[in-house]
């Protein structure tokens, strides 16, 4: 198909809910993508951080292949070979509980939200606190619980019992607990708020609030988690542990899977007919998922964060030093924004001319994620475009 008649076919035929760019990507592999020119770019924002192990990664696609020939689905009332193996698995990375499969990050966060309602339904408990700024999915719940009012106003009357606190701020939080309280949401660093990344004193401060009020603690690591900060999970590199736990896009390393892990003493209020997912755990998004967990073991990709990660984020302090358009560099591992004094999609389409692609979100800032087992020639040719285009936008200070 060409390039008119794939645009063609949108205008007509895709429902318009998108802002979409003006490009058709056809392939890619590890770091690069190419258009349907032949034009090659370097990706640092991966399938919207879904590819965290860049694009088409050699054992996830050898993994679907191969279970695609052998069991491409089977229903959730039969035993699934992949999908007890997958639980055990993000089980033994992550901590002692059960996992609960589903197809996306909105859908993971719609389980957590019925399981927290479970667990409070004894005391008469059903509200839940989320920060200011969140972002939670765009189901009519999960939009409700995101802490920022443009997704969700259009669609009142929202559903009941979610309250927002500001994020890194106790007494806000503290404000907004009562006796109808049974959980607080929270991502560690929040995503598309603009790389936010939460104060470790502020996260364990509240894991203590929580455990005194007998009240869950759920972090979504939708965008988080699968190694982003060079940990498993952010939960890790913070040392706080939550009651429930959130994942989705890079799980499946550009499969949809979804998933969200309970604690023991909680995981088993979820009993047949309370919750369930027709294609959750598919053979085909376990045998993804499980394919993605053991590259980041065989190739030490969570060494490959922090150990670049650190040095990436020092050279883009430096272009800091040198360009006042640039406001502040924040991050951990390769979750990294930079936010400047402007807007920042036209620094972002520059960049993309430049041959890099990123992310602009909540207006000013830059969202840079590149896969985690990106190499240092790759960030040095990124910072060489960023820096280009820094130049090209806003001039040599
Ligand atoms: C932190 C977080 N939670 C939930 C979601 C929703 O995930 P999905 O789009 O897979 O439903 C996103 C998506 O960007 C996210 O960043």
């Amino acid at each position: 198909m060409d390039e008119l008649t794939v645009k063609e076919y949108y205008r007509k035929y895709v429902i318009g809910c998108y802002g979409r760019e003006d490009f058709v990507f056809v392939k890619g592999k590890g770091v690069w993508l190419w258009d349907i020119n032949g034009r090659k770019y370097l990706d640092f924002f991966p399938g919207w951080a879904v590819s965290g192990l860049g694009h088409c990664p050699e054992a996830v696609v050898n993994a679907i292949c191969k279970q695609a020939r052998k069991l491409m689905h089977v229903a959730n009332n039969y035993y699934i070979d992949v999908q007890a193996m997958c639980a055990k698995n993000l089980i033994e990375i992550s901590f002692d509980g059960k996992v609960f499969f589903c197809n996306s990050g909105a859908e993971a966060n719609e389980a957590a939200i019925k399981l927290c309602r479970l667990y409070g339904s004894k005391t008469g408990r059903y509200k839940i606190i989320s920060m200011k700024n969140s972002f939670h999915g765009r189901t009519l719940a999960t939009v409700t619980m995101t802490g920022q009012e443009k997704y969700s106003i259009p669609f009142k009357p929202l559903p009941e019992g979610f309250v927002y606190a500001e994020f890194n701020d106790i007494s806000s939080l503290n404000a907004c607990i009562d006796d109808k309280t049974i959980a607080v949401i929270i991502e560690p660093i929040q995503g598309e708020g603009g790389i936010n990344v939460a104060d470790a004193q502020y996260l364990k401060r509240i894991r203590e609030i929580c455990n005194d009020k007998d009240m869950l603690l759920v972090f979504d690591e939708v965008q988080t988690g699968m190694g982003r900060t060079g940990e498993y999970f952010a939960f890790q590199y913070f040392n706080i542990k939550p009651d429930i736990m959130t994942l989705a896009k890079t799980l499946g390393g550009g499969f949809p899977i979804g998933a969200m892990i309970a604690r023991k003493g909680i995981c088993d209020l979820l009993t047949p007919g309370t919750h369930a997912s027709t294609f959750g755990g598919n053979p085909l998004a376990c045998s993804a998922a499980l394919a993605v967990i053991e590259t980041i073991q065989k190739e030490k990709l969570l060494e490959n964060v922090s150990s670049l990660g650190p040095w990436f984020i020092s050279e883009l302090k430096k272009l800091k030093e040198r360009f006042s358009v640039i406001k502040d560099i924040r991050g951990v591992g390769f979750m990294i924004g930079m936010e400047l004094n402007v807007p920042g999609s036209s620094f972002v389409n520059r960049c993309r001319n430049n041959g890099l692609l990123l992310n602009c979100t909540h207006d000013t800032v830059v969202r840079i994620m590149p896969p985690l087992g990106v190499k240092k020639s790759h960030l040095k040719k990124g910072i060489r475009i960023i820096e280009k285009s820094l130049i090209e936008e806003f001039g040599n200070n």
